[in-house]
């Protein structure tokens, strides 16, 4: 894929704020503890060697700073500025740019991870290129893990979370808080907003930011039947943080050997 420029709905997280990313969530806390966990599971229910592994939507390669540990790792991301950032992380790590929806890369890999960007995609056919673009670079025997930030069944209207930039991540006269209210104002349709405030104090000088997301809202049996439709064997598990239970799809792409067999 030509990269090019973000377009107007290119959140400025990924873009022109990209710089405030890293201050967001510990690489080496609550990522690690996420991204081992991802690791195991893998490990669990492959039925293949696993040497490789790819990150769809790797923003700014927090998971992929532990993951590397167990595989060879690439990132893929529709942003440069993310990509950038992910880089500078992970050096060792190979990133592409591209859209989770169509990339097309000559080779596939023994594992995938889909974290939080595919909260991204709004509309059924979107999530569904997604699994099946993911199916088509997956090796058999090897496993996807897909994870859901919100389904409609977890979702709650209007929560308002501040988080401040984690300890000793902001250089010396920098210090940011986020803030971010989730918001379904049409019910009736499969999208909720994001709205975020960076409360931003450079050498004690305030200064606000503000952003949006667009995400989508499924329900928790489509997640699971656009999987199996995919061509994966689905098995869902969950992941528990700060009390908060994430599904969590465990999907084998099948061998020619255990096709119809129990996952
Ligand atoms: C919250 S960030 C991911 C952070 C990541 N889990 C980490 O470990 O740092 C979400 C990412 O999804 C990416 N994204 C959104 N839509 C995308 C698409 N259609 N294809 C590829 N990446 C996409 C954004 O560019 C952004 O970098």
């Amino acid at each position: 894929m030509t990269p090019t420029g973000p377009s107007p709905d290119t959140p400025r997280l990924y873009s022109d704020l990209a710089w405030l990313w890293p201050l967001w969530g510990d690489p080496a806390g609550e990522y690690a503890h996420f991204a081992r966990f991802v690791a195991e599971r893998i490990r669990h229910h492959a039925r293949r060697p696993l040497e490789t592994l790819l990150d769809v939507a790797c923003g700014g390669g927090k998971n992929l700073f532990t993951l590397q540990r167990s595989f060879r790792c690439a990132g893929l991301d529709l942003s440069p500025a993310m990509l950038a950032l992910a880089r500078n992380l992970n050096p060792e790590c190979e990133f592409v740019q591209g859209d989770m929806r169509s990339f097309s890369l000559d080779r596939t890999f023994d594992a995938i991870l889909i974290d939080d960007g595919v909260s991204h995609l709004t509309s059924r056919p979107d999530l569904a290129a997604a699994f099946q673009t993911a199916f088509r670079h997956l090796a058999p025997g090897g496993v996807m893990v897909v994870v859901a930030d919100s389904t409609a069944e977890t979702f709650r209207q209007n929560q308002t979370e501040a988080t401040p930039a984690y300890p000793g991540s902001c250089p010396p006269g920098l210090d940011v808080t986020f803030i971010e209210n989730r918001y379904d104002p049409d019910p009736a349709d499969e999208r909720f907003e994001s709205t975020l405030i960076y409360l931003i104090r450079e050498h004690g000088r305030r200064r606000i930011e503000t952003d949006r997301f667009d995400l989508g809202l499924f329900p928790h049996s489509f997640w699971r039947q656009t999987l199996a439709g995919s061509g994966f064997d689905v098995v869902e598990e969950s992941y528990r943080q700060d009390d908060v239970e994430y599904p969590f799809f465990v999907c084998r792409k099948p061998t020619q050997r255990n096709r119809g067999a129990p996952p």
